[in-house]
C-alpha cells in the first residue's frame, strides 16, 4: 500500500483472501476502531449483493473493504456510509482514468456505471458496492463497505456472459492503462473529507443526486415477493436514501434498499440487467 492516510486505523494488503468484507468484519469484532481497510489482489469467495458472487481476475480490479463504526449518523442514515464510498470512488475513477467529470454515474443504490450507447442496455457496470451493517441504532454499530472496481480489465478478458453488461475504467478511457495503486490513493484522498463531513453531520446530497442515472428513466423493480413492477424513477431521497418512483397513475412511493432485490433500467422497450456484473459465475 502506498498511501499513509490519517483517518485509517489499520490497513493491510493481501494477495488472496476469501472476501475482504470478512477480514474487515473480523477486525471490527476484535476491537479495531474505524476506519480499517483491507485490499486484496484476488478474492476466492468474493460476494456481491443479494447473495450473488463477485469474481475478478487478479490484477484487473481494485478490491477493498472498509470498516466503520458510524455512531455519528442516526440509524436511518447509515446508508450514507456506503454512499460516500461510492461517491469518492466515482470522483477518483474519473480522475485516474482521465474521464470527463460526471461520466461515472450511480445506479441506485450504489453501482458505478457508465452510459453505453453500444449496447441495448444503454449502461455498463464499472463497480459494485456491498454494505453490511450490524447493531444499527446501538453504540456498537459496525458497517463494512466493500467495493470492487473493474479497473485495468481489458475487454478481451471480460467473461462472455457479462460482456454486454460490464466495462472497466480502462475501457471507459479507450484503453488507457489504469493503475490500481493510483486509484486507491485517489480514492482515499477523496474519501477522507467526505468521512469527516459525515462525522460532522454533513452529506453531499446534491452530488449524490447529480450522479444518479435512474432519475427520469423507466425502471423495472424486482421485489423479493417475485413481483416486478414497471415504474418511473423520479429521484432519490437524501434523508432516507430511498429511490423515489412513480407508477403509471402518477402515485409516488419510496423504495428503501432492503425492500428491493434489483433495479433494472428499461431502455428501448427492453429490460436491462445493469447490475449483472455481480451474477453467480
Ligand atoms: C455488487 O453486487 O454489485 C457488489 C459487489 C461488491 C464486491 C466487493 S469486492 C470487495 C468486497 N469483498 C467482497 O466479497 N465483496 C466486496
Amino acid at each position: 500500500m502506498t498511501t499513509s492516510v490519517a483517518f485509517l486505523s489499520r490497513q493491510e494488503r493481501f494477495r488472496s483472501v476469501p472476501s475482504t468484507n470478512d477480514i474487515v468484519r473480523s477486525w471490527l469484532t476484535e476491537g479495531t476502531p474505524e476506519v480499517c481497510l483491507a485490499v486484496a489482489d484476488e478474492q476466492t469467495a468474493g460476494r456481491g449483493r443479494s447473495g450473488r458472487s463477485w469474481v475478478a481476475p487478479a490484477g484487473a480490479a481494485l478490491l477493498l473493504s472498509l470498516g466503520f463504526e458510524p455512531v455519528y449518523v442516526p440509524p436511518e442514515r447509515v446508508w450514507r456510509v456506503a454512499a460516500i464510498v461510492a461517491l469518492a470512488m466515482a470522483d477518483a475513477g474519473e480522475e485516474v482514468a482521465g474521464l470527463p467529470m460526471g461520466m461515472l454515474k450511480l445506479k441506485w443504490p450504489n453501482d458505478i456505471v457508465v452510459n453505453a450507447p453500444d449496447v441495448e442496455a444503454g449502461v455498463r457496470k464499472v463497480a459494485g458496492v456491498l454494505g453490511e451493517t450490524e447493531g444499527a441504532g446501538t453504540a456498537g454499530v459496525k458497517a463494512v463497505v466493500g467495493i470492487g472496481v473493474n479497473a485495468d480489465w481489458p475487454r478481451e478478458r471480460f467473461p462472455s456472459e457479462l460482456a454486454d453488461t460490464m466495462t472497466s475504467l480502462r475501457e471507459a478511457s479507450r484503453g488507457r492503462p489504469v493503475d490500481a495503486g493510483e486509484l486507491l490513493d485517489a480514492f482515499l484522498t477523496r474519501l477522507e473529507p467526505r468521512l469527516l463531513g459525515l462525522r460532522d453531520g454533513h452529506f453531499d446530497v446534491a452530488g449524490w443526486h447529480d450522479r444518479q442515472i435512474t432519475t427520469g428513466r423507466q425502471v423495472r423493480i424486482d421485489m423479493p415477493d417475485g413481483t416486478a413492477p414497471l415504474l418511473r424513477a423520479v429521484g432519490v431521497d437524501g434523508a432516507s436514501g430511498a429511490l423515489l418512483v412513480e407508477d403509471a397513475a402518477g402515485a409516488e412511493r419510496e423504495l428503501l434498499v432492503g425492500e428491493v432485490a434489483q433495479v433494472r433500467l428499461v431502455t428501448g422497450g427492453r429490460d436491462t440487467r445493469a447490475d449483472l456484473r455481480g451474477v453467480t459465475r
